[in-house]
């Protein structure tokens, strides 16, 4: 393990004015994507549709890194040059989802969640590595409404155990603890679920040895389900959020890239905005966001190559809004600035 160069490259995609666009959408979950815009889910279609991103030459210039799923990472663009090398050209870094989903967690609270993936992780990160892939993420899922200990100290420790493998193969490991917001829990609910979570990943990272100044943390914020009562305030999730985050995040950790996890895209942005003016912070705070920059783009590539200028720039607006929001300059008025 290279801890300078792990911390350089954590560094990087947590750099201010960029953040991470998480493009790893497994193929269950493109179908969904693709049948919203009533495109046919096909390996060329969504080769085509990721090209367009990674083409993007104005728009990626507000994207550090790009988490790929294991198909798109070995994936050739139309012209035979590789997606990884599209990504790079255009100075980015690419990564890789190395979790495999979920499956019911036996024994815990029924519905819980423990996230697959650890075996055979040791020979898939070199391969991973060598395919250019510089940091990997790692998805656990709690539902803030059902949760026990069982449940989440499993998930802590797999957590724990990937990003340990994760630092072995030089690969800056993505801790991504996601509290769910589908819910009708409120934002209360929320954060202090959220901060048990965090106490106990980064207790099970400390046993397991894994570095923290060569990691990124993932979390979602401290906000309401989506079916709750009451709707928080962009102010109440900001300050909620930085506060459960400086309760729980060491300042070793060089940057947290928050999942949007459902949030709209103008919230997704308001959201980190507002934190970042709440500094100085410990960590530089930024986006790794799946939706909150894909929805616009998607809505406008409809599957069309005729479409793909229009999708640039509406994939380039969401990404500008997100990097200001990086750096706490991101105004609702400049949504207006759409393309
Ligand atoms: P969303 O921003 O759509 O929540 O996706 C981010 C992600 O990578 C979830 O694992």
């Amino acid at each position: 393990m290279n801890l300078d160069a792990l911390n350089k490259v954590a560094n990087a995609m947590v750099e201010p004015g960029k953040g991470i666009l998480a493009a790893d959408e497994s193929t269950g979950t493109m179908k969904k994507r693709m049948d919203a815009i009533g495109v046919e889910n096909s390996e060329d279609n969504r080769r085509d549709y990721r090209e367009m991103m990674f083409r993007a030459k104005d728009a990626m210039k507000y994207v550090s890194g790009v988490i790929l799923y294991d198909e798109t990472i070995w994936q050739k663009a139309k012209d035979g040059t590789p997606l990884v090398k599209l990504i790079q050209d255009a100075g980015s870094i690419p990564g890789i989802k190395v979790d495999e989903g979920t499956r019911v967690l036996a024994g815990a609270k029924a519905g819980e969640l423990i996230t697959k993936g650890l075996d055979g992780l040791d020979k898939r990160l070199p391969k991973y590595h060598e395919q250019g892939a510089r940091f990997a993420k790692w998805r656990a899922v709690i539902d803030p409404t059902n949760i026990s200990y069982a449940g989440l100290l499993s998930n802590a420790h797999a957590l724990a155990r990937y990003a340990n493998l994760c630092q072995e193969f030089d690969i800056v490991p993505i801790v991504e603890p996601e509290v769910l917001m589908d819910a009708d829990n409120d934002i209360d609910t929320c954060a202090a679920v959220t901060e048990w979570v965090l106490k106990e990943v980064f207790q099970q990272l400390y046993y397991m040895n894994v570095k923290l100044e060569g990691i990124v943390l993932k979390p979602n914020m401290a906000i309401n389900g989506k079916k709750a009562a009451k709707k928080a305030s962009v102010d109440e999730v900001a300050e909620k959020t930085v506060k459960v985050l400086k309760a729980c995040v060491p300042s070793a950790v060089p940057g947290i890239a928050f999942l949007s996890g459902g949030q709209s895209d103008e919230e997704a942005s308001a959201h980190l905005s507002r934190m970042n003016e709440l500094g100085p912070l410990p960590w530089k705070l930024t986006f790794s966001y799946g939706r909150a920059l894909q929805h616009a783009p998607q809505k406008a590539w409809a599957g069309k190559s005729e479409n793909v200028a229009a999708a640039q720039r509406a994939f380039l607006h969401r990404a500008r809004m997100n990097g200001l929001a990086s750096l706490g300059k991101y105004k609702p008025e400049l949504e207006k600035e759409a393309a």
